[in-house]
């Protein structure tokens, strides 16, 4: 299998993108596969998580290397780091990320710069490249959908959660103009408790989702401020961690299936 690009992308603040792409991570890592996440947001929440200490190179150098036609494997390689705790390599991001909107605004190509980056050679001993998004509807979001196999979007199942949803859509069309094969590979409920909000979110959701809302549902606990807190990922003992595990195998197996599905399209167009 080719290493599957994944943005875990919302523009809403406080969903939970951080929390799963930790997770996700460190499930997949448990599953045996070789996990790289880049941070792209520049409030650098995943490399503290993992953690990042300041002054190094992030994936700021790398965008604007990329940019100049500069960008080779071992620069890259220079900025991966290793969490020690998890097992998985990250590129991390700090403010200077902020900056993107200026320093790409009127570059040629400037939506492809990732995509660009991740052709690189070092990428292909990746199983899976986890995009952690920032809250935005921005240049650096496109870039990621651009450069991406496919999308999980967390929902917040609290008040206001589908505010903004259909903006999120209509980034997905525009990405797919230059990415036509980009996936939406599912929506996942996080924050969930039992409240009336959080089902009549669901309700939503399913209406307007289906069957591409995970079957797991993450809930509402304060485990998962710990876990930040922590800066590890959460243990599988633990509900909130055996939740963000089941959601792992789930998503795993809809990558397979949309993997047969795929070499189907290819046995059939070789008969024609
Ligand atoms: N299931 C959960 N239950 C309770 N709190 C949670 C849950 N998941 C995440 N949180 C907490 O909510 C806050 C926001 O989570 P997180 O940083 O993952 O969201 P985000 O979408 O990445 O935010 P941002 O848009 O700012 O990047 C964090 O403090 C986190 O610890
Ligand atoms: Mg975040």
């Amino acid at each position: 299998m080719s290493k599957k690009v994944i943005a875990i992308a919302n523009q809403k603040g406080g969903v939970g993108k951080t929390t799963t792409v930790v997770n996700l991570a460190a499930n997949l890592v448990k599953e045996g596969y070789k996990v790289l996440c880049i941070d792209f947001d520049g409030q650098g929440n995943l490399s503290d998580y993992l953690g990042y200490s300041d002054g190094q190179y992030v994936i700021t150098d790398i965008l604007k290397a990329e940019m100049s036609k500069q960008l080779t494997d071992e620069d890259i390689e220079g900025v991966i780091k290793h969490s020690k705790s998890d097992g998985i390599d990250y590129i991390p991001s700090d403010i200077s990320l902020s900056t993107a909107d200026m320093f790409m605004a009127t570059a040629i190509g400037r939506e492809n710069v990732l995509k660009k980056v991740l052709a690189h050679k070092c990428f292909d001993k990746y199983d899976y490249v986890l995009i952690d998004c920032l809250p935005s509807l921005g240049i650096l979001v496109i870039n990621a959908l651009v450069a991406s196999d496919g999308v999980v979007i967390p929902v917040q199942t609290q008040k206001f959660a589908l505010n903004g949803i259909v903006q999120f859509e209509e980034i997905i069309e525009l990405a797919r103009e230059l990415n036509p094969d980009l996936q939406l590979y599912g929506v996942l409920e996080t924050m969930c408790d039992n409240t009336n909000m959080t089902k009549a979110v669901d309700e939503a959701l399913l209406q307007m989702y289906n069957s591409k809302v995970f079957n797991t549902r993450i809930s509402k606990s304060v485990m998962a401020s710990n876990s930040t807190a922590e800066q590890k990922a959460l243990s599988d003992r633990s509900k909130l961690g055996s939740q963000y595990a089941e959601f792992t195998r789930e998503l795993i197996s809809r990558l397979q299936s949309e993997n047969a599905m795929e070499l189907d399209g290819i046995e059939q167009g070789d008969d024609e």
